[in-house]
């Protein structure tokens, strides 16, 4: 093992994209344990559009600030414990930072939550579909209450977050229909995950394509990326219908953007209800229990987009934005 800790230090808050050098690449000896503490290796690193948010400033978190390791969730492995808690092989996800290896301390309340080896199950999954974006997914779906025969929109639908979404208003009796950016994602969701139809945003004509693939109006929209898709969405909404405002990434790069006409939500009644996952903290283990019952049948199928190396997260961040993942972007350390 080597007592190299590479780090992705935040260098300066992005203006648009990420550029090179907003994030600095910085080796640091790693500390002798002191009683009290753990050291894990991080496995994998859960990219995340919220990245975006954390650099820019303060929003439900406290903004990264200049200097320190950049948060990011991640997977890991106890190498070597003095810790109550912890103890050699036990395997480990929550906020890592973008680094080779995190210290647990006690006293600084760090927490990472320990996760089971289960038969068949591969340890990116507890990023993704057992991690942040299936829970966020299904606490949304909650919040939305959707009934039978009613007709979901999902934005970013091929996304990590959009595609289990989509799935559990499936698995509700909802028809689903999916936004996404390439032909290729539209066929994934329609084909294999079962949503009723998608509609490929980049295409010149797809706001007639998406009024026709509702033709009985929309009844909860699950909102991920905010702008001129969600307007778009809102003017197809039926009266007293709900949006579940889960994301609006197509402002995270903006200094300041227009999220939504709300004469659109007033004229049609609609009620909009934002959230954030950390809120459902005690409640994790149940959904975890029925979005894993789900994958084990087969009723939610997921992907992944893997990127190799710490030094690539950077560029693994971008992709988000560029759409250049499918499912979960995880970056293999
Ligand atoms: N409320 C919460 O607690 C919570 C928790 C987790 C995630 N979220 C939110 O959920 C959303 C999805 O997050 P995720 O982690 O699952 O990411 P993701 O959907 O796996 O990746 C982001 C996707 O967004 C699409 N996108 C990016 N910029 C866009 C734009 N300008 N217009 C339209 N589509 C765009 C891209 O796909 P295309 O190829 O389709 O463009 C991209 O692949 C984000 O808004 C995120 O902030 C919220």
């Amino acid at each position: 093992m080597s007592n190299i800790n590479r780090q992705l230090v935040l260098q300066a808050r992005p203006k648009g994209m990420l550029a090179p050098g907003d994030l600095r690449l910085k080796e640091v000896q790693l500390p002798e344990l002191k009683d009290g503490q753990a050291l894990a290796r991080v496995k994998y690193l859960s990219i995340d559009p919220t990245m975006r948010v954390w650099m820019a400033g303060d929003s439900y978190l406290p903004a990264v600030a200049i200097g320190e390791v950049m948060r990011a969730g991640g997977f890991a492995e106890i190498i070597e414990s003095r810790h109550p808690n912890y103890k050699k092989g036990d395997r480990v996800t929550g906020i890592t930072g973008l680094q080779d290896y995190v210290v647990i301390d006690a006293s600084a309340k760090q927490f990472l939550q320990k996760v089971p080896k289960i038969p068949f199950v591969s340890d990116t999954v507890f990023l993704g579909t057992l991690g942040i974006n299936g829970l966020t997914a299904y606490f949304g779906m909650e919040i939305a209450a959707p009934k039978k025969g009613e007709t979901l929109v999902v934005s970013a639908a091929a996304g990590a977050t959009g595609s289990i979404a989509g799935q559990i208003g499936k698995i509700r009796g909802c028809r689903v229909v999916g936004i996404a950016g390439t032909d290729e994602k539209c066929q994934w969701i329609t084909r294999e995950l079962g949503f009723d139809a998608a509609i490929n945003y980049k295409q010149a004509d797809w706001k007639a394509k998406l009024a026709a693939a509702v033709p009985n109006g929309i009844d909860i929209d699950f909102e991920n990326v905010g702008g001129e898709i969600m307007n778009t969405v809102l003017e197809l909404m039926n009266l007293h219908s709900r949006v579940i405002l889960c994301g609006l990434i197509s402002g995270y790069n903006k200094e300041d953007f227009a999220l939504a006409s709300l004469g659109t939500v007033l004229v049609k009644r609609l009620r909009v209800e934002g959230f954030i996952i950390l809120d459902y903290a005690s409640r994790f283990m149940e959904a975890a229990t029925q979005l894993g019952q789900w994958k084990m049948f087969g009723k939610i199928k997921d992907r992944e987009t893997i990127v190799e190396g710490l030094e690539k997260a950077p560029e693994a961040i971008n992709m988000l934005f560029t759409g250049g993942n499918t499912g979960k972007l995880i970056v293999k350390v």
